[in-house]
C-alpha cells in the first residue's frame, strides 16, 4: 500500500448517534481523529465523557458500582502517609498551600486534612491558609465540593492555572488520565493512529508520520506505543509557574528505557471498567476509562527544561515506607491493614507506581524529602 493512504486497520464498533456527531465534529474532513483527539472527547465531553456523566468512577469492587481504584482510595494510609512528607516540605519552603490536581472523589484532599491537623500544619494551625483543586471534570468537581463542604472557604477551586504558584503540588494518577498520541511502526514504517469516524461503527485508522518516540526502539519488529504530549505541556505549564514548593506527581509509569522496551510492542494504552481491564477503546466509548501508563522521563525532562529540578524518583513502595507508612498502618483498625499493605507490595501498587518530586531549588530539599531518603531511582530517568 501507498504509505500516503490512510489504513482501515481493523474493524470496529457501533456507537450511538449522539456520539456519532460528537466524534465527527472534532474529526477532519476524511472522518479521522487522531487517537488524542478521541481520548479527550471519550472521557472529557461535557456530559457524555467517561469523567463528565456525573456517575460513580472510583471505588472499592464492582460492587460499589465503580470501576477501578486509587491508592487513595483503597486504604486512608495513602494519605496519612503522604501527610508527613506535605508537612515537611509545607515547613522546608515556608508555602502555606497545597494545590491538588484531578482530585477524584475528594479522597486525597479529606484525609490529607485530617492528617496535617493531627501533625499541627494544617488548616487547623493557620500553618496551611488554602486547600486548592483543580479539576477539570465538572461532575467530579461536585462530588469533591460535597465532600469538603466541612472545610468552608480554606477549599477552593480554581477554574484556571494561577500565573504563579508558591505550593506544595500534588497529583495522583492525573497524568495516566491526559490524552495521549500513538504511534505505531508497521514494516519499519512509522504511523499515526486514529479513529475513523465517518460510519456508524468505529474503526482504527492509520497515517504515515514524521512524529517518533524520544528513544529509538530497537529492532524492526512492529510496534505501538504512544506520545504523551499532552502530559509533557501539562508539567511545562506547572513547572513554568511553580516559583516555591514542590510538585508530587504519582502514577503508574516507567523511565524512557523502560517505557520504549523493545518488548513492551502492544503500547500500554488500557481501559477499565467494572474494577477489569481491557484494550479496546473504540468499544464501549464513554463508558469506561481510557488511561495509559507515563512516561516518567518525559515528566522530568519537561520540568527541567522550564527550570525544575528533580527533588526524587522512586516507586510508591519505597516513597510511602520512608514516609512512615508501616507505623501508619499499625494505627489503622487490623481488618484495614492488608489495604495498607497493598499500597508497598511489589505485586500490588508497590513497584509499578512511581513518584517524581520537582522544585524551583530541588538542592535545598534533597536532603529533606524523607520520600526519597533510601531508593532515589533519580539516575534512571
Ligand atoms: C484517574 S482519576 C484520579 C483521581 C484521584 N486523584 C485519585 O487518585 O483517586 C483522574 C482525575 O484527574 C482529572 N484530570 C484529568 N486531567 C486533568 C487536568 N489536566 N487537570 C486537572 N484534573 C485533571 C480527572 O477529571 C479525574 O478527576
Amino acid at each position: 500500500m501507498d504509505d500516503s493512504t490512510p489504513s482501515v486497520a481493523s474493524g470496529g464498533h457501533e456507537v450511538s448517534p449522539a456520539w456519532q456527531r460528537l466524534l465527527r465534529a472534532h474529526a477532519d474532513g476524511e472522518g479521522w481523529l487522531p487517537f488524542d483527539g478521541f481520548m479527550a472527547q471519550a472521557l472529557y465531553a461535557p456530559g457524555m465523557g467517561y469523567y463528565s456523566r456525573g456517575l460513580p468512577v472510583l471505588g472499592q469492587s464492582a460492587g460499589d458500582g465503580s470501576d477501578f481504584v486509587t491508592a487513595p482510595e483503597l486504604s486512608p494510609a495513602f494519605a496519612m502517609t503522604l501527610a508527613h512528607q506535605v508537612a515537611q516540605w509545607l515547613q522546608a519552603t515556608g508555602v502555606q498551600r497545597v494545590v491538588e490536581f484531578g482530585a477524584g472523589s475528594g479522597a486525597l484532599a479529606e484525609g490529607l486534612l485530617r492528617a496535617l491537623d493531627l501533625l499541627d500544619v494544617g488548616l487547623a494551625s493557620g500553618k496551611l491558609q488554602r486547600y486548592e483543586v483543580v479539576e477539570v471534570s465538572a461532575s467530579m468537581r461536585q462530588q469533591q465540593q460535597r465532600r469538603l463542604a466541612k472545610w468552608g472557604q480554606a477549599v477552593q477551586w480554581l477554574d484556571a492555572w494561577p500565573a504563579t504558584l508558591e505550593a506544595v503540588v500534588l497529583g495522583n494518577e492525573v497524568l495516566d488520565a491526559m490524552p495521549v498520541k500513538l504511534l505505531q511502526r508497521v514494516d519499519g514504517v512509522w504511523h499515526e493512529l486514529g479513529v475513523s469516524c465517518r460510519g456508524a461503527a468505529l474503526a482504527w485508522q492509520t497515517r504515515p508520520t514524521e512524529l517518533r518516540p524520544p528513544v529509538p526502539v530497537a529492532g524492526a519488529h512492529d510496534y505501538r506505543t504512544e506520545l504523551p504530549l499532552q502530559a509533557v505541556a501539562w508539567t511545562r505549564e506547572l513547572a513554568q509557574r511553580l516559583q516555591r514548593g514542590v510538585a508530587l506527581l504519582v502514577d503508574y509509569g516507567f523511565a524512557q528505557a523502560e517505557f520504549y522496551h523493545p518488548q513492551r510492542h502492544g503500547g500500554t494504552v488500557m481501559c477499565h471498567r467494572a474494577h477489569r481491564a481491557d484494550d479496546d477503546p473504540l468499544r464501549d466509548v464513554g463508558s469506561k476509562d481510557i488511561t495509559a501508563h507515563v512516561d516518567f522521563t518525559a515528566v522530568a525532562l519537561a520540568a527541567q527544561e522550564a527550570g525544575q529540578e528533580v527533588v526524587g524518583y522512586t516507586s510508591q513502595g519505597r516513597f510511602l515506607l520512608n514516609c512512615g507508612l508501616l507505623d501508619v498502618a499499625q494505627t489503622l483498625p487490623l481488618a484495614q491493614r492488608g489495604r495498607a499493605l497493598a499500597l508497598v507490595h511489589e505485586h500490588e501498587m508497590g513497584e509499578l507506581f512511581k513518584v517524581l518530586a520537582f522544585a524551583p531549588a530541588a538542592h535545598q530539599l534533597v536532603w529533606q524529602s524523607m520520600g526519597f531518603a533510601q531508593g532515589d531511582r533519580s539516575h534512571t530517568l
